[in-house]
């Protein structure tokens, strides 16, 4: 943190106050940080507190012609090695999301080249509205990082997703955006969730991978210092904050994301990919046609990602991770699909029924590599991606 430049943007919102502790604790930590107040933001603190605990002059006007002089909005934005917005309101985020420019703040944001780090504050209705999770899912995918919200009760009386994290909590997204953890520097890939195969239009076949490992992992990676690709199918469970987000449904579309998303140091396939896709698929709603008799659904193997990457003659990413779900003979048949699909590891899942591990928060499972197989004792999904982040660490040292 020490000597690091940071272009804090405060929106409005109650949440502004705790602006005033974050920049007390990145000053404390030997950042530097550059304020801009926002119209609204100057509603809740004073630009003369901003200033007195920056110890530095607080920016609140693009059409300041002094500040213009003395340093223009361009430049502003691109003298920070990293923008964070505390607390962003869900209209700052909508216009960082739509490329509006129509004050300092947003004119800011979309001049920069710098990393951007949100921390969205808002009234938990507002932050659940299609609407915004619409701008989220547009700015994660433009590599914009998030940390937070936090659920719990409201200042407008309501409970639920909204709070802004804790200044403590935005300091530690700080750190981990600057990469000072052992993968600090690095690019992996993460593939995560199920995929859709369509049916028709309306119709689709699936299976029921929550992508609640495979987004344990990519929190996990980012937070020893990765720069995360993270590729999803529809999953039920949110993808983590802090990376890059790219929504896929197809396997065929997951394969395009990951070989987009190329190079990588490391890259570790966790998503439930369907083996086989429809190849009749119908291009409007099929419709029952009262013969009684039920279609035919003709079906084609889907490319294996896994493979195909494992197997590149160029460009390959000098770590390739599998994942095998077996339900007998766990290391026999996970070291030979290692050996199949060529990767390096393959972490192998027992998933038995009566382990609860599909669709569970816990997981027991073994990694096989070219030393052999090693299991690990059952643990939670957030404790195999840990310790699995650290392997990853360690392998790429
Ligand atoms: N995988 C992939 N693309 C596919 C199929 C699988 O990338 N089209 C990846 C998965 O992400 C996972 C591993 O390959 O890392 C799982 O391999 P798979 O052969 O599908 O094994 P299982 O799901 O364990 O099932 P089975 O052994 O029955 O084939």
């Amino acid at each position: 943190m020490l000597g690091k430049r940071i272009l804090l943007i405060i929106g409005g919102g109650i949440a502004a106050y705790k602006a005033l502790d974050l920049i007390r604790r990145l000053t404390e930590r030997g950042a530097s940080v550059t304020p801009v107040l926002t119209k609204a933001g100057a509603e809740f603190v004073t630009p003369l507190s901003v200033s007195a605990l920056a110890g530095a002059k607080v920016y609140t006007d693009l059409f300041d012609l002094t500040d213009e002089a003395e340093m223009g909005h361009i430049q502003l934005s691109r003298v920070a090695d990293l923008i964070v917005v505390a607390p962003a309101t869900a209209d700052l985020m909508a216009k960082m999301a739509g490329g509006r420019a129509d004050d300092l703040a947003s004119t800011l944001l979309l001049a920069t080249d710098t990393r951007v780090l949100v921390a969205p504050a808002m009234n938990v209705r507002m932050w659940t509205h299609p609407a915004t999770q619409r701008n989220l899912a547009t700015l994660q995918g433009d590599g914009v990082l998030f940390v937070g919200p936090n659920d719990g009760a409201m200042a407008c009386g309501e409970f639920g997703p909204g709070r802004m994290a804790e200044p403590l909590e935005i300091v530690a997204a700080i750190e981990a955006a600057f990469g000072s953890g052992p993968l600090a520097g690095r690019h992996v890939l993460v593939t995560s969730g199920p995929t859709h195969e369509p049916i028709d239009p309306v119709r689709y076949i699936a299976n029921r991978s929550s992508g609640a490992q495979g987004t344990a992992l990519a929190a996990a990676l980012a937070a020893l210092g990765a720069r995360v690709t993270f590729v999803t199918g529809p999953a039920t469970v949110p993808p983590p904050a802090g990376v890059t987000v790219v929504r896929v449904e197809t396997a065929r579309e997951m394969l395009a994301a990951v070989e987009a998303a190329l190079p990588a140091d490391a890259a570790v396939f966790a998503a439930a990919v369907a083996d086989w896709r429809v190849a009749n698929a119908a291009g409007s709603k099929m419709k029952k046609d009262g013969s009684g008799k039920p279609p035919a659904l003709e079906f084609a193997e889907n490319p294996d990602i896994l493979a195909t990457i494992a197997q590149r003659k160029t460009g390959r990413p000098s770590l390739v991770v599998g994942f095998a779900a077996e339900t007998d003979a766990v290391i026999d048949h996970a070291t030979a699909k290692r050996a199949r699909k060529g990767c390096d590891w393959i972490v192998a899942n027992d998933v038995r029924p009566e382990t609860g591990i599909m669709g569970g928060t816990e997981n027991a499972i073994t990694l096989i590599s070219a030393e052999g197989a090693e299991t690990w004792p059952r643990m939670t999904k957030d404790q195999v991606a840990r310790k699995l982040a650290a392997r990853i660490a360690e392998a790429l040292a």
